[in-house]
C-alpha cells in the first residue's frame, strides 16, 4: 500500500498508528532516479514500513542555484514507488511505502523558524567551498525530518559522500536513534552516477559529463595498483594535468573517515570531483583502499 502525506499534521496522526513497525526512511529532493529507487529498495527490504519525502529544501540553494526549476515530479515519482511496490511483490503484504511530501514550505519551516545546524569541519571543504550554507540547509532539514519521522533507518547514497559524512557526524554527535545506511552509487551504462541534474545536460555535454567518472577511475587504477609513496606523486601529476580544464570545480582527494588531508595510516581514500557543464554542475566521487607495501 502506499499514502501519500501532504502535512505534518497528516503525518503526525500516521505516523502514531505506526506503533510497533520498523521504519526506514529515505530522504530526497524528488525527481527519482535508480539511486533513489535503489534505497527504498533496500529500505523495504530491511523494515516494514518505507518512508519516502520529498520536498525541494530550499534552505540548501544558493540565491543562484538551480531550486526554482528543480524538477518537481510528484506524480511521476509516485508512479514509479507504485511501480517498484508493485514489482517487488508486495501487493497484499504488511509492507507499506508512505510518501511525505510536504505540500508548502511551512509545512517544514513554519514561521520564525530559526535553528540552524552547522557541522563546519566537515561542511566547509569540497561542495562546501562553493556553495556556502548548502550543508547547513542540509543538516537542518535532516535533523528537522527525522524529528517527524522518527526513523530507525535512514538511507543515504553515497555519491553524495560529503552529505553522508555530515549526517553520519550529525547522528553521534547528536545521539540520534537512528541507524544510517550508507548505498553504493547506482551509474548509467557508461558510468556516469544518476542524477537528477543529468536531465540538465545536452547532448555535447552529457558527453564530456564522463570526463569526471573516467578521471576518478583512473586515479584510482593508480592507487590501487601503486603503494602510497609512488601513487601519490603519480596522481598529483593527473590532477594538475586534468585541473588545466578549468571546468574542474574541485578534483582531490582526502581521508574517506573525515575528510581531512592523507595522514600515514590513511586507510581509504577518497577520491573527489566536482565538474560543471554549462550551468550544471555534477559530483562523483570513488573510495580506493591505499597499499602501503
Ligand atoms: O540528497 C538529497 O536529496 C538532499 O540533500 C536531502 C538529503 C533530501 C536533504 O534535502
Amino acid at each position: 500500500m502506499i499514502e501519500i502525506l501532504r502535512s505534518t499534521k497528516q503525518f503526525d496522526i500516521f505516523r502514531k498508528n505506526l506503533d510497533k513497525k520498523t521504519i526506514g526512511f529515505v530522504p530526497t529532493l524528488g525527481n527519482l532516479h535508480r539511486g533513489h529507487i535503489s534505497l527504498v529498495k533496500e529500505s523495504l527490504r530491511n523494515n516494514d514500513i518505507t518512508i519516502v519525502s520529498i520536498f525541494v529544501n530550499p534552505k540548501q540553494f544558493g540565491p543562484n542555484e538551480d531550486y526554482e526549476k528543480y524538477p518537481r515530479t510528484l506524480g511521476d515519482d509516485t508512479n514509479k514507488l507504485k511501480e517498484l511496490y508493485r514489482s517487488e511483490d508486495l501487493i497484499g503484504t504488511d509492507k507499506q511505502i508512505a510518501i511525505f511530501a510536504p505540500e508548502s514550505i511551512d509545512e517544514i519551516y513554519p514561521d520564525n523558524f530559526s535553528v540552524n545546524i552547522s557541522l563546519p569541519e566537515l561542511s566547509n571543504k569540497l561542495c562546501g567551498l562553493n556553495r556556502p550554507g548548502h550543508f547547513d540547509g542540509v543538516s537542518t532539514v535532516v535533523y528537522s525530518l527525522f524529528s517527524i519521522v522518527r526513523p530507525n533507518k535512514a538511507y543515504f547514497g553515497q555519491k553524495d559522500f560529503q552529505q553522508y559524512l555530515i549526517i553520519k557526524k550529525m547522528i553521534e554527535d547528536m545521539r540520534l536513534d537512528v541507524q544510517i545506511v550508507p548505498m553504493p552509487i547506482k551509474r548509467e551504462v557508461d558510468g556516469l552516477a544518476f542524477s537528477s541534474r543529468n536531465q540538465y545536460l545536452s547532448k555535447e555535454e552529457r558527453a564530456d559529463a564522463l570526463i569526471l567518472t573516467r578521471t576518478l577511475g583512473e586515479i584510482k587504477n593508480v592507487v590501487k595498483n601503486t603503494i602510497w609513496s609512488e601513487a601519490k606523486p603519480a596522481i598529483d601529476q593527473i590532477i594538475n594535468e586534468s585541473l588545466k580544464d578549468t571546468r574542474w570545480d574541485y578534483l582531490t582527494y582526502l581521508d574517506s573517515k573525515n575528510l581531512e588531508n592523507p595522514v600515514e595510516k590513511t586507510y581509504m581514500l577518497g577520491l573527489f570531483g566536482a565538474f560543471k557543464l554549462g550551468d550544471t554542475r555534477l559530483i562523483d566521487n570513488k573510495l580506493v583502499e591505499i597499499k602501503y607495501a
